[in-house]
Parts: C-alpha cells; sequence; structure tokens
C-alpha cells in the first residue's frame, strides 16, 4: 500500500476556510504541474450543489494566488461534490458511489477535531476506508489525553502507515533547507553542538492578530497553535542527530529523540502575554485568559546540546513577520578586553526570505585595533516557495511518503513537553500591539537581550541597495 499512489482525493470541509484560503490554491497548483490527476471530492454540509463548488473554487483562486484559466479548468473537470451531515450514514454511502472505481482514496479531514471521530467511525463503517489514507489537519489533540484518544480512533480504522498527520511547516523548503545545510556541509559539523554553541533562539513573529479567528484562537492559544508543532519541527531539525538511513521512519526517529531528551517545561520558564485589543475580537472572551505571546526556555538533555539554553518565543501582533533561528558561539579565549568582542552568530532565516548568514568579527578599514561585527550571507533567496507548503504535504500524502507528517510518538512527545504549563494557570501578561511581548519576557531572556529580526531585515535591505 505504502507506494501505492491514492487514485482519489477527498476532502471534507469543503465550504470552509482552509480550503478556501489554501487547499483550492494547493490544489490548482498540483493541478498545473501534473502532480494530480485524479478525482477530486469535496464534502461538506451547506446545501449546495458542484457548480457552487466550482464557483467557490473560482472564488478562492482569485484572492489566493489568482486563476489559472487552463489548469483551472482541469481541476473542475476532476471535482465532485457530496453534501451530507457528516453523521449521516447517507452522506458516507453517497461518498462511497462518487468514489466509483477509485479503490485507494486520500480522504482529507479539513474540518474541526470535534468532527473527527465521526467522520472516521463512518468512513469505516461505509467501506470507503478500505485501501485508503486519512491526512488529519492540526491541531492534533489539544493536550496528551485528547491526542493520544484521537490516535485510539484513527487506529482502530487505519493502520499508522495509513495517517498523515499535518503540519504544514513540515512542506516548507526552508524548513527542510536547516536539514540540508547541516548535514550537506561538512564544516557545521565542527561546530553544532555545546562545545561551540552559548544559546539558540528561535523567533516566530507576526505583526498581524487573529485575523477573523477569534473563535478558534481563543480555544487554542500560542503554545497550542504554532509551539508544540510548527517551532519543535523546527527545532527538531536544528538538533536531531543525522539519520542511519534515508528512509521516512529513520528521520523521525531521530526527531522523536530530540523531543525525549526535553524536560517537561517549568512554570518559570515560561512568559505568556496577551496583545491589547485582543478581548474585542469577535468570537473572544472579555475576560479571556489565552495567550497571544508565549517566549520559553528549554533545554535539550543529549551528549549534543546538553547546557545550551533554548530561547523560544512567538507572538500575533508583534514589529515583524519573520520566523528566525540565531543560534549565538562563545566567545572566544581573545587577549582583547572582552567588551570589544561580539559573539559570532549562525542567523537562519525561514520567512519571509530565506538567508543562511554567518556574523563574524574583522578589524575595521582604517582604524587601528578596532573591530567590526559583520555577516557572511551564505544564502539569501526572496521568494522562498515555488511550491507551497500545502500542495508539497498533500502531494507526499498522496504519493504515501510520510517525511512530511508527524508521527504518533512525536505527537505526544511534543504534548508531554508543555502539557504542565497548559495546565496550570500561568500569569498572563498585557502588551500593546508592535511591541516584542510584555516587559516580563525578561525572565526567559538571553543574556544580552534577543536578537531582533526587524533590525537585521533591515540592514540586510541596506545594504543590498547600497551594493
Ligand atoms: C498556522 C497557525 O498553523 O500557522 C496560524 O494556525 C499561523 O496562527 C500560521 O499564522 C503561520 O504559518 P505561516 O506558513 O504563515 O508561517
Amino acid at each position: 500500500m505504502s507506494s501505492i499512489h491514492s487514485d482519489a482525493l477527498v476532502f471534507f470541509g469543503a465550504t470552509g476556510d482552509l480550503a478556501y484560503k489554501k487547499i483550492f490554491p494547493a490544489l490548482q497548483a498540483m493541478v498545473k504541474r501534473g502532480h494530480l490527476d485524479v478525482p477530486i471530492i469535496g464534502v461538506a454540509k451547506a446545501g449546495w450543489n458542484l457548480n457552487q463548488l466550482r464557483q467557490r473554487a473560482q472564488d478562492s483562486l482569485e484572492k489566493h494566488g489568482g486563476v489559472d484559466p487552463a489548469a483551472f479548468e482541469k481541476l473542475c473537470s476532476l471535482l465532485r461534490y457530496v453534501d451530507g451531515d457528516y453523521q449521516d450514514p447517507e452522506t458516507f454511502a453517497a461518498l462511497r458511489r462518487e468514489l466509483r472505481d477509485a479503490h485507494h482514496p486520500a480522504h482529507y479531514l479539513a474540518i474541526p477535531p470535534f468532527l473527527f471521530e465521526n467522520v472516521v467511525q463512518h468512513l469505516g463503517k461505509s467501506n470507503c476506508a478500505r485501501g485508503a489514507r486519512v491526512i488529519v489537519e492540526k491541531p492534533f489533540g489539544h493536550d496528551l489525553a485528547s491526542a493520544q484518544q484521537l490516535n485510539r480512533v484513527l487506529l482502530r480504522t487505519f493502520d499508522e502507515a495509513e495517517i498523515f498527520r499535518i503540519d504544514h511547516y513540515l512542506g516548507k523548503r526552508s524548513v527542510n533547507n536547516l536539514v540540508a545545510f547541516r548535514f550537506a556541509n561538512t564544516f557545521v559539523e565542527a561546530f553544532w553542538n555545546r562545545n561551540h554553541i552559548k544559546s539558540i533562539e528561535i523567533t516566530m513573529s507576526e505583526d498581524f492578530g487573529v485575523r477573523g479567528r477569534g473563535a478558534f484562537y481563543d480555544q487554542t492559544g500560542t503554545i497550542r497553535d504554532v509551539v508544540q508543532n510548527h517551532i519543535f519541527q523546527v527545532l527538531s531539525n536544528l538538533a536531531m542527530e543525522p539519520s542511519v538511513r534515508f528512509d521516512s521512519e529513520s528521520t523521525r526517529d531521530e526527531k522523536v529523540k530530540v523531543l525525549k531528551a526535553i524536560a517537561r517545561i517549568e512554570e518559570h520558564n515560561l512568559v505568556r502575554g496577551q496583545f491589547l485589543g485582543y478581548r474585542d475580537e469577535n468570537g473572544v472572551a472579555r475576560e479571556s485568559q489565552t495567550e497571544t505571546f508565549a517566549a520559553l526556555k528549554l533545554e535539550i538533555n543529549s551528549w549534543r546540546w546538553k547546557g545550551v539554553p533554548i530561547y523560544i518565543r512567538a507572538g500575533k501582533c508583534l514589529p515583524t513577520t519573520c520566523t528566525e533561528i540565531v543560534a549565538k558561539f562563545h566567545k572566544p579565549p581573545s587577549l582583547l578586553p572582552d567588551s570589544l568582542l561580539i559573539e559570532n552568530h549562525l542567523r537562519m532565516r525561514l520567512s519571509p526570505d530565506l538567508t543562511i548568514a554567518m556574523g563574524m568579527m574583522s578589524l575595521a578599514p582604517r582604524e587601528e585595533l578596532a573591530l567590526q561585527a559583520g555577516e557572511m550571507v551564505a544564502t539569501h533567496c526572496s521568494s522562498i516557495d515555488e511550491m507551497d507548503a500545502y500542495e508539497r504535504v498533500l502531494g507526499a500524502a498522496m504519493a504515501g511518503d510520510c517525511t512530511f507528517f508527524a508521527r504518533e510518538d512525536y505527537v505526544e512527545e511534543a504534548w508531554r513537553i508543555v502539557e504542565p504549563v497548559l495546565k496550570r494557570n500561568t500569569p498572563i501578561y498585557r502588551y500593546a500591539p508592535n511591541t516584542w511581548g510584555p516587559d516580563e519576557v525578561e525572565r526567559v531572556s538571553p543574556r544580552g537581550g534577543w536578537h531582533n529580526p526587524a533590525a537585521a531585515q533591515k540592514a540586510f535591505k541596506a545594504a543590498g541597495e547600497a551594493a
């Protein structure tokens, strides 16, 4: 089964927000590239017909990336629609009929998690699950217990090899480039460990709020929304050992080991914030205690990383939109006064552009003994992805390649790490939009303060213009 390509794509939640923003653009791109030539069956409970779904696809594409006439026509010819309630067995009987002679469909659950159990059970009973794959959207559970329960539900109907838990960060080229950069370059290994690296900072900042997703976000918060999944995936790529074989399971084994080496986060290593104005958003509780910002400190207790603090911060309404990693080196045992030296760093920006740069010291031109800090930029490309992350992960799931998906044990380890601070009601500090979070963030900040991605971005632009 693992090498068989799916012969139909079924997506539940066809009239929903995710389909509108992400799935239709990904489907059109896949069709255009010749990567998708099987029936695509939308399922929803909207009282719609196929023409309405096609119209929705067109609206979606007009807003997100544009309509490509030839690819859109082909997409429409592949599109089918099943309307019905997810509780009603007749919906699934209709789906089975619509699948016609497809025997290896991929069922994509782009629906709220509370509906998963029902849909999966009906897929099993209606014979739609045999020979099939299931693709599950994040968030995968709400905590460790619910993730385990969800796994049990899925495993009653599907084998682990047929379950694809989406984390779209795994489909990002820049995130995968971290692994390529580390393991395709001999020199990186020499310094990529506790002997040379003093600390690592990961910032995922967004300069916008919850963008109409208040109801979802208020149930979720930053830790569940991006730390437990996207940022931990980035961290795993940064910290994992090289895989002993070139297959998806060996790679996923190494990632799980990274999480296993991380202790549960303690309260004093976390600061939660909420931007002023959040409680006025639609769908948000007036007394909401949900965080829109989180900063935390953790450590990986492995041979390679023990003793290296890892600082993570993520949030909404911060000064810039950027995902960036900065690893700082120990200072050299120089005879110069310490104050003259700035530590070297390796900076890896994942979005909005892809940059890998090494910060280093050199003699300043003309001045005796004065040092200057500068960056040697190894890679810089402004438009990272010719292929969107969703396009990549959907294509991989249909091809049966698990590499880009979170395995059950990985998801459970990730919940184990964050769960203690989710369960305790840690204080929430308010911060003004367009700042780097509340003042209390000091408590979990690197000595000397955080690297500022906005300043690095500005300096880089200025250097580009001057050149
Ligand atoms: C999603 C989160 O998973 O990732 C959003 O739900 C977040 O809140 C988004 O904005 C970030 O993804 P990207 O690809 O824009 O960095």
